[in-house]
């Protein structure tokens, strides 16, 4: 069983600093084309909550009590950074292919901003997930 334990962990930190880190380098600098990291980023995400939950049902399931609660807030934040991703940087993305330069310029704005928001979220996240067995 520890054998599935150290993989679980390492897929989960894994793919949530690649999540995390490339959503705040994309939000840091707009010159950095955020639609080629759009797909890797939501695939990582998908595979931090997969892990994630795995992790919760190995260690956490039985009690509600302060580290758990400093590991929900991390989760909230890191679903609300999803939502604020999908929702702007995806749609923008997607309709960047064929958008005249006015609109372009537009679509990035749009998209730096909601990476901006996620990153700051999940900068939360981090901090949560990292600190959360000192509480
Ligand atoms: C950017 C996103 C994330 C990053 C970088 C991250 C990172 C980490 C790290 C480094 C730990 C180890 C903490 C320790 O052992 O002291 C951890 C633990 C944990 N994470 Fe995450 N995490 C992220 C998102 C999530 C999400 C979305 C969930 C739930 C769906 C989740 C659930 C958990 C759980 C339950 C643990 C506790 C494991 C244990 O008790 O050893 N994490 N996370």
């Amino acid at each position: 069983m520890q054998f599935v334990y150290i993989v679980v962990i390492g897929l989960h930190v894994m793919a949530g600093v690649f999540w995390a880190g490339t959503t705040m380098a994309v939000a840091r600098d707009p010159d950095i084309r955020a639609e080629r990291f759009f797909r890797p980023q939501m695939g990582a995400a998908v595979l931090v909550f997969l892990t994630g939950i795995l992790l919760w049902y190995f260690f956490h399931e039985a009690a509600f009590g302060s580290m758990e609660k400093v590991l929900a807030l991390g989760i909230v934040t890191a679903l609300i950074a999803a939502g604020v991703q999908g929702a702007l940087v995806g749609s923008a993305s997607r309709r960047l292919a064929g958008a005249d330069a006015a609109a372009q310029t537009e679509l990035r704005a749009k998209m730096t901003r909601g990476e901006r928001i996620a990153g700051g979220l999940l900068v939360i996240t981090v901090l949560c997930m990292a600190t959360a067995r000192m509480f």
